[in-house]
């Protein structure tokens, strides 16, 4: 018999509790689920995301359902080229720093969007071509990975290269006419600049298995034969009135060559069935283990950029949708664990009253690797915290983000920073850092 993922944590919790109350130990609340997003995500290790923008961080109830719901945040517009290097050379980060800084203080990650793209580049770089063309391209991705290094979960490298249709070729821009090897050249770019980030392919119209995504998968099967870094394929999932009966299989097949899959854009058009298709939609993400999260196109339906479509989960006044509930029952209805997610034995432990436990999820590529570590409160709240974490030797830790080390060989402490050091009774939040050599692979401790 397969329980459900909340299934078995309820029968768990339950046999605890019978244990407990033998030992003459009083506890209260019992497992539920999850009744947001972004929690509900959390409990396979997966992220639920949103597309915003800077501006819209001083609309207190925009903000209050982005707040409640949403574990990780994605710029609709702040982060890409026009936005970020308006004139050439000179670099805007503003709202893309405002953005990454609010998620940072919540403890919601965040999806970086987009380095390269044919649209929405500044002006001065649609007059360019041939090799001045491809260094400002290149350039523009090491300036922009560098800056948010260490803050991003995700980047999609490539926006929309591929044609429509059934060619499954490249689509033509003057990002293309400076040769075929452009897409393999600002993942490379972009693999130096931040390796703890994992580089996306991005693209719609790929919402089963057609021309269009056979070519992109061709090119990341490619990608992987030859050593060119790729960790993950984003697709948009802009849906109209149906879904391609081959959806999950699609999904699928992408998380077969090694690469994570993550829906990043997704949004349905309003009538008739759009509460079904965000239910499978959700369902064929958590049927794949390496489909790692979802991200919706924008909060309400009078924000979306398909005006009239009405496709988001919450309506003009912020409430819930019948789709933001057939999400949800989707999310909770469990499915398997993402293989970055610390480890169940880690999460399972219930820690103390008052404590805290931890996990480890890495990213390793040949004599390094970047370690995200979750520390996860108990049945109090945190006050401060501090993770004790095994580094193999012949390694050592060269940065940390999210959290103070002290020492960088051997056991090396990690302090919670001004920012993150409150963590709910339940809740969670996440730092890492970065290593040589191989990465750590015990559990670490925590003490609050
Ligand atoms: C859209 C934004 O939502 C709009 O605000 C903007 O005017 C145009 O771009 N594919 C993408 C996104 O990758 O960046 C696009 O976002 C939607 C289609």
């Amino acid at each position: 018999m397969r329980i459900p993922r909340n299934g078995r944590f309820a029968l768990l919790s339950g046999a605890l509790a019978a244990v407990l109350v033998a030992a003459g130990i009083a506890i209260t609340g019992s497992a539920e689920a999850a009744t947001t997003l972004g929690a509900s995500a959390a409990q396979t290790g997966r992220y639920f995301g949103v597309a915003t923008s800077a501006f819209r961080l001083s609309d207190t109830n925009y903000m209050t359902i982005l707040n409640r719901e949403f574990n990780s945040i994605v710029a609709e517009n702040d982060m890409k080229w026009d936005a970020t290097e308006p004139q050439q050379g000179r670099f805007n980060y503003t709202n893309g720093d405002r953005l990454v800084s609010h998620a940072q203080s919540r403890g919601m990650t965040v999806r970086g969007h987009t380095l390269l793209w044919h649209a929405q580049q500044p002006s001065w770089a649609q007059g360019l071509s041939g090799s001045a063309l491809r260094n400002a391209a290149i350039n523009h991705v090491t300036q922009v990975a560098t800056h948010f290094r260490g803050k991003i979960h995700s980047w999609d490298v490539v926006n929309e290269a591929f044609a429509d249709g059934g060619s499954g070729g490249r689509r033509d821009s003057n990002l293309q006419r400076t040769g075929n090897d452009w897409i393999e050249a600002a993942f490379r770019a972009a693999r130096t600049a931040d390796p703890g980030a994992k580089l996306c392919y991005n693209d719609y119209n790929t919402d089963g298995i057609n021309a269009k995504s056979t070519g992109i998968y061709n090119m990341v099967r490619d990608f992987k034969s030859r050593g060119v870094p790729i960790d993950c394929v984003g697709l948009q999932s802009h849906l109209g009135t149906t879904l391609d009966s081959t959806y999950q299989q699609n999904i699928q097949r992408f998380a077969d060559l090694g690469v994570d899959v993550q829906i990043t854009e997704l949004d349905v058009q309003q009538g008739g069935n759009q509460a079904n298709i965000y239910a499978s939609v959700t369902r064929a993400c958590m049927a794949v283990a390496r489909c790692t999260g979802i991200t919706v196109w924008g909060l309400r339906d009078p924000e979306s950029w398909r005006t009239g479509a009405n496709p988001l989960l919450f309506d003009g006044n912020g409430n819930k949708k019948a789709a933001y509930t057939a999400v949800l029952n989707a999310l909770n209805a469990g499915g398997p664990t993402t293989p970055g997610s610390p480890s169940p034995s880690a999460s399972s432990q219930p820690p103390a009253p008052g404590g805290c436990s931890a996990g480890v999820t890495l990213n390793s590529w040949n004599g390094g690797y970047t370690a995200t570590i979750r520390v996860t409160a108990g049945s109090g709240a945190l006050n401060g915290w501090t993770v004790g974490v095994i580094i193999p030797s012949g390694g050592a830790v060269t940065s940390a983000w999210n959290a103070k080390n002290t020492g960088t060989t051997g056991q090396v402490t990690f302090r919670n920073v001004s920012y993150n050091g409150q963590v709910p009774a339940g809740g969670y939040t996440e730092f890492g850092f970065q290593g040589t050599g191989t990465g750590p692979t015990a559990t670490p401790s925590c003490t609050a």
